[in-house]
């Protein structure tokens, strides 16, 4: 989603503002813009690309002043243009402002204040913040004022940041993250504290329905009602910031191989924590896992996991939630899994969840995300920071975390324990196939449809596999059950046909392999991932032996790699696909 940057200090705002919508690059975005004060008069320069390219042709980090604000732009309301790009001005040019959301009631308000005189420069729902503040402000005279009527006006998903020509920043917050960085001299709001970490490590978490004012040497809070509340200040810590590809080509393939580290970190939790957590869960009547995209497929295979230690729960898909949660009540617990923390979706299932009574527990990556802060509980699966679009190094962390969970509250174990070396040196085995995959993807770019197929605990990681395929590579994907495929897919199997099964000598083996012989006698190729070498695969991907529960941690893997290697094949950008965004925001 977009980075929202804002500045006031001594140093070159314009340098800042781009050094940090660079830092923040992963979330995805169109366009950017900045705008500066230089002698009371605001600066703005913008246009659709990447940050350097944009940087490049217009110099952004060329306009002069120490206060400005910055954004880097994902599309929802009007074309992909430089016109759209934010900042965006007020009539007068006295006010600019940059907004990450949605305003849901834009068209309404856009009416009245065309009415009103005013006249909007974009087709953006964001315009129109920037007017109805230029509108109170020309009212009241007062910033304060300006900010609260407006808010207060505003229907949707909004985090933004304004600028006054006297020198004045503002931001509020509603259910888009905003974030204050606090230097020695100076501040910065934020999207993500690796818009500012370079700089300080002090950071004050905006709330829902706070307005932050900095004026000269002041800074003050208020609540969308216009009573004065208080915020604290806290230290976050400076790993977060560690974003860098280090050797690899991409993040994406740094962040699958870091694989070897990060999945049984997920299971070094503080033990009170720990105990909190599995309390709330184990309490609860009925358990809901919920979750979006990669962090919906973790819930799925929880579902199993959860089963096999005698605990069942049900998934609720994130975005489907409000249509399918009427039976959450009191009695329930609601266990959100995700990322970001910051995924609209999640945060809204959560919110509705608590309104009816039940408790909210969570696994997140960000510790200072809105889930995080929202949930009576939540465990960190501490990979790290994940940069590449597509969620690789988190997944199979949620997952080790999970099976770590339901093996301390079940009644019987899936024994990731047990098998914490094995399953280690088997990940570093999985990730030593990298160039045997890179030469399958060769063979494979120009496939057009590919399925993949396998049964129980295999299922989640086909449709995690075909997520992975279809955002990397751009090319149709479809993860199935394998005993499906006779009720229907099978239609579509002919020559052209790829079928990547997972086949490891399990309790599924048998009955996928009769699938492998109806899919081979339609002449599609089969590309086997399995510990058991078969003539009939076309290509073999061979996976160590491992504790039979725990196969779906490593198989994955060699999908992933899989997708990252077509990507390039098809000359895609692995870390940044395209219409995509690291955090959704929006609904
Ligand atoms: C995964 O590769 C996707 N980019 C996407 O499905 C993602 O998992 C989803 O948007 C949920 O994100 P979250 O885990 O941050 O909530
Ligand atoms: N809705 C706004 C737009 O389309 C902001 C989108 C964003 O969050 O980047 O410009």
């Amino acid at each position: 989603m977009c980075s929202i940057i804002g500045y006031k200090g001594n140093e070159h705002a314009s340098s800042v503002l781009v050094e940090g919508l660079r830092k923040m690059e992963y979330r995805g975005y169109d366009s950017v813009g900045i705008a500066t004060i230089k002698s009371g008069k605001l600066l703005i320069r913008k246009g659709v690309g990447k940050v350097a390219e944009v940087n490049k042709s217009l110099r952004l980090d060329e306009l002069p002043g120490n206060l400005g604000i910055g954004h880097t732009r994902w599309a929802t309301h009007g074309g992909i243009v430089d016109s759209n790009a934010h900042p965006h001005l007020a009539c007068k040019s006295t006010i600019a402002v940059v907004h990450n959301g949605i305003i849901e009631n834009y068209n309404e308000l856009k009416n009245e204040l065309c009415r009103s005189g005013h006249e909007f420069k974009s087709e953006t729902d964001s315009e129109v913040i920037a007017h109805l503040l230029e509108e109170y402000f020309e009212i009241t005279g007062d910033i304060r004022l300006s900010m609260i009527f407006t808010c207060k006006r505003l229907q949707g998903s909004f985090a933004f940041v304004a600028m006054f020509n006297s020198s004045t920043l503002c931001g509020a917050r509603y259910d888009e993250p905003l974030i204050i960085g606090v230097g020695n001299d100076d501040y910065f709001l934020s999207s993500d504290i690796l818009g500012f970490l370079n700089y300080t490590d002090r950071a004050i978490f905006l709330d829902n329905r706070d307005i932050v004012i900095l004026n000269d040497n002041d800074i003050s809070f208020f609540n969308f009602d216009g009573d004065r509340v208080s915020r604290r200040m806290t230290q976050v810590a400076w790993e977060l910031g560690d974003a860098d590809k280090g050797k690899y080509s991409h993040f994406t393939l740094k962040e699958i191989h870091e694989q070897r580290y990060t999945i049984v970190k997920s299971m070094q939790q503080d033990k009170k924590n720990l105990e909190k957590f599995c309390d709330i869960l184990t309490g609860g009547k009925n358990i809901y896992i919920t979750g979006s995209g990669t962090s919906y497929h973790s819930a799925l295979l929880a579902k199993q996991i959860f089963s096999k230690s005698k605990i069942h729960v049900e998934t609720i898909m994130s975005s489907e939630f409000q249509y399918s949660s009427d039976m959450l009540d009191e009695n329930s617990v609601l266990l959100a899994i995700s990322q970001s923390g910051e995924t609209a979706d999640v945060i809204q299932s959560v919110k509705s969840a608590k309104t009816m009574g039940a408790k909210v527990i969570s696994i997140v990556n960000i510790p200072t995300s809105s889930l995080a802060r929202l949930s009576d509980s939540y465990l960190e699966v501490k990979c790290g920071p994940e940069i590449g679009v597509a969620a690789t190094k988190s997944f199979t962390s949620q997952i080790a975390l999970l099976y770590y969970v339901a093996d301390i509250i079940g009644r019987k174990s899936n024994g990731i324990l047990s098998s914490k070396d094995i399953l280690v040196k088997a990940v570093i085995q999985v990730l030593e196939l990298d160039s045997q995959i890179e030469g399958i993807a060769d063979q494979l770019k120009h496939s057009k449809d590919v399925y993949i197929l396998g049964r129980s605990l295999h299922f989640p990681i086909c449709l995690e596999g075909a997520l992975k395929i279809k955002e990397l590579s751009y090319i149709h994907a479809e993860g199935m059950a394998a005993g499906e495929l006779k009720h229907g897919p099978l239609a579509l199997i002919d020559t052209n046909s790829i079928v990547i099964v997972l086949h490891p000598d399990d309790s599924t083996y048998g009955d996928t392999l009769s699938n492998i012989h109806t899919i081979k006698s339609r002449g599609a190729k089969i590309v086997g991932i399995s510990n058991k070498k078969d003539a009939l695969y076309d290509y073999q991907i061979t996976i160590p032996t491992i504790n039979e529960s725990l196969y779906p941690l490593i198989e994955v893997i060699p999908l992933q790699l899989l997708a990252y290697h077509l990507s390039i094949c098809n000359n895609g950008n692995p870390d940044y696909p395209r219409n995509l965004a690291k955090s959704v925001t929006v609904k």
